[in-house]
């Protein structure tokens, strides 16, 4: 299994001390995740966003990545197909075929799923910080809190090609509290999924083995939610 990370790391953190079987870290950016790894004496790549994104007109936007300014050259254009053949191509030639993201920076393009007649397919997983369907998007918990909602949470489950969605493999309400903030109310709902998605990550491992390799997609569209 790789982990993908793009930051803090403080969810791969908690996989490592369960003793999830993590065999690549991979990254999109220089982060404190790559160094968490290792530490760990886990193998990490870093295949960069910013080898794959040019200076031309039409950026794109998230999670702190390429759109924007760069020196007064104007918007850049990031590569997402190339960038995301490229990872897939690096995990699939270290042997991983279970991805789990952990605060990883990019959306994948439907050619990450679709790389190496459907390797990663419904073996891609993730963590977001908010009871999906309710605030997808890199704003969650601001949003959130926006909305004056009095609980949020956090929902693991399958990716797919749409961003924040795919089948739930588990969810967990947050409460907010009065006087939280972004910082607060992120930091309480991370400190639920350090908890729910290594355990998650774990029941899906089993299943994977119990499957005997073969494509997990079925099986994870009966997932129910569990609350
Ligand atoms: C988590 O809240 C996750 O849901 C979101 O990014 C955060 C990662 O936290 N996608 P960390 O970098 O592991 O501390």
């Amino acid at each position: 299994m790789a982990v993908l990370v793009s930051g803090t790391g403080s969810i791969l953190e908690a996989m490592l001390r369960v003793g999830l079987p993590v065999d690549l870290v991979g990254a999109d950016r220089p982060c404190r995740g790559l160094g968490i790894a290792a530490d760990a004496a886990i193998s990490t790549v870093l295949v960069g966003r910013d080898d794959w994104t040019a200076s031309q007109a039409g950026g794109v936007g998230e999670a702190g990545g390429a759109a924007g300014a760069d020196g007064g050259m104007g918007p850049r254009r990031f590569d997402r197909k190339g960038f995301s053949c490229e990872l897939a191509a690096v995990l699939a030639g270290q042997g991983i075929d279970v991805v789990a993201m952990a605060g990883f920076g990019t959306v994948l393009d439907v050619s990450f799923f679709a790389w190496g007649d459907g390797r990663f397919r419904g073996r891609v997983l993730n963590t977001h910080p908010s009871l999906l369907p309710a605030f997808p998007g890199w704003h969650a918990v601001r949003d959130a809190l926006d909305a004056g909602v009095s609980e949020s949470g956090c929902t693991v489950h399958v990716a797919i090609p749409e961003v924040d969605a795919g089948p739930v493999l588990a969810q967990r309400a947050v409460p907010v509290l009065a006087g939280d903030d972004e910082a607060a109310l992120h930091e309480r709902i991370k400190a639920v999924e350090r908890e729910l998605y290594p355990a998650t990550i774990a029941a899906f491992l089993e299943r994977c083995a119990g499957d005997g390799g073969s494509k997990l997609e079925p099986n994870c569209r009966q997932e129910g939610q569990t609350r």
